[in-house]
Parts: C-alpha cells; sequence; structure tokens
C-alpha cells in the first residue's frame, strides 16, 4: 500500500506529465486555425508522422497508464478524505478554500467522460476505423476533426469540459508546487499567476477549436 505521501507525488508526478502532454497536444492541434487546404494536410501529415515514430508510441504507453494511475489515485485520496471527514462540509478550512479544490475529484470525474467521448471521436476511429486516405496518402483524421465539430451538441461538451479542465489545472498545479515544496514565500505568488494562465491559455484554446471548426464550415 501507498502512503499518504507517495500517493500524493505519484498524483503530482503523472499531473505534471499530463499537463505537458497538453501543451504539446494543443501546439500540434493550433495547426487546426491555419488556411484550410494546408490545415488539411498538415494536420494529416503530422499525425500520420506520430503514429509512426517508435519514441513517440512508447510516450503515448506513459501517457495511458499516467492517466489511469492519475485517475485511481484520485479516486483513492478522494474517498480516504471524504471517509476522514475532509468533504467541505465539515472541513472548517472549506470556508476559505475555492469550491474547484474541494472538487477536484468531480472536476476530474468529468475530464474522464470527456476522455472516454475524446478517444471514441479520434484516437479509437484513427486507430482501428476506416478513414478514407487525403491527397498525400495519410489517414484523414482532419476531416473526422471537421465532422465531430459539425455537431453542435459535441460544441457544447467540448466547451464545458474545458471549464472543468481550467479550473482542475488551476488547483492540480497550485497542488503540485506544494507537494514538490516549491512553496518558497518570495515566488509563490509568480508561481500561482504562471499556473494560472497556463490553465487559461490552453482551456480557452482548446475550446476555440471546436468553436472555430463550427462556424467556419457551415
Ligand atoms: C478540443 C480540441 C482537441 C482536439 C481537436 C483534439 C484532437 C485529437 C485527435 C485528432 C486525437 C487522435 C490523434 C491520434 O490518436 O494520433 C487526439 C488524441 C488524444 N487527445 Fe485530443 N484533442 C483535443 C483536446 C484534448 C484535450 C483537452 C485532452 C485532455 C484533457 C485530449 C487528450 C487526448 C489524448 C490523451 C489523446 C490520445 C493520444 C495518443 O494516443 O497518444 N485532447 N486528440
Amino acid at each position: 500500500m501507498l502512503s499518504t505521501l507517495s500517493r500524493k507525488i505519484l498524483m503530482c508526478l503523472t499531473g505534471l506529465f499530463l499537463s505537458f502532454f497538453l501543451l504539446i497536444h494543443f501546439l500540434g492541434n493550433l495547426q487546426l486555425f491555419l488556411p484550410q487546404e494546408q490545415a488539411h494536410l498538415q494536420f494529416n501529415a503530422y499525425s500520420h508522422f506520430l503514429s509512426g515514430n517508435i519514441v513517440i508510441k512508447i510516450v503515448s504507453y506513459v501517457l495511458y497508464a499516467s492517466i489511469i494511475l492519475h485517475a485511481l489515485d484520485g479516486l483513492i485520496i478522494t474517498l480516504k478524505n471524504k471517509k476522514s471527514g475532509g468533504n467541505y462540509q465539515s472541513d472548517r478550512r472549506g470556508r476559505a478554500s475555492k469550491w474547484y479544490s474541494r472538487n477536484m475529484g468531480i472536476l476530474g470525474t468529468l475530464l474522464l467522460i470527456f476522455l472516454v467521448i475524446h478517444f471514441q471521436n479520434f484516437w479509437y476511429v484513427y486507430k482501428f476505423g476506416n478513414l478514407p486516405l487525403d491527397k498525400n496518402g495519410n489517414k484523414d483524421l482532419y476531416i473526422l476533426v471537421v465532422n465531430v465539430f459539425k455537431e453542435w451538441w459535441y460544441v457544447i461538451i467540448y466547451i464545458l469540459s474545458m471549464i472543468a479542465l481550467c479550473y482542475h489545472l488551476i488547483q492540480g498545479i497550485y497542488s503540485a508546487i506544494r507537494t514538490l515544496g516549491l512553496f518558497h514565500p518570495k515566488y509563490v505568488k509568480w508561481f500561482k499567476v504562471a499556473g494560472i494562465a497556463y490553465s487559461i491559455i490552453i482551456s480557452v484554446g482548446f475550446a476555440l477549436m471546436p468553436i472555430y471548426v463550427f462556424f467556419t464550415y457551415r
């Protein structure tokens, strides 16, 4: 059995790795905002390159393991907190803490549901579906993304999930700074500001992708 400290460190390390993945995923997906023809071929070529690269494949397995460990560890921590009466009703610090810091478990669960939908939308179809090929002979993932984001309900699901992601990231990065002992009074304000800025930029940027596709491909 893991101690509370090892559990927190595992949560922190997997969380930081997932945040790093998000940044790379975000930067790659920015190609969707390029002029249509360029976005189409470039996005598909980029995905093809990633899927054929052995290093990326290994990193992907680390990513899947991190998602599972982070979710399981989060579940155990949430259940333990509840059992020890650390929920917001009985926790006197609750009054001063933010609602999202008390509800990391709920935000995490929403993100897990989002990930199931997201994997079904793209990952599963790309890996196991029958996607047509583009002009360059690459699987046409771009058309799949456009077709998914043409549906208004997916746009709503993605926007709501990015709101959950934003709060989850803000609190997660703040906790990680504490767990790693970077909580120096002199720098804490700047770490906090950088964490909040990162969370907002990533979440708003991701939310703009379905909105952009929805309004561009009418
Ligand atoms: C809203 C804009 C987003 C778009 C357009 C998008 C697009 C995609 C696409 C096309 C894939 C399949 C690519 C492949 O398997 O090679 C994918 C995979 C994935 N996405 Fe997203 N994504 C978005 C947001 C997110 C967010 C917010 C998260 C996490 C919270 C996320 C997590 C993942 C993960 C974990 C994978 C699997 C990666 C792998 O197999 O290595 N995505 N995404």
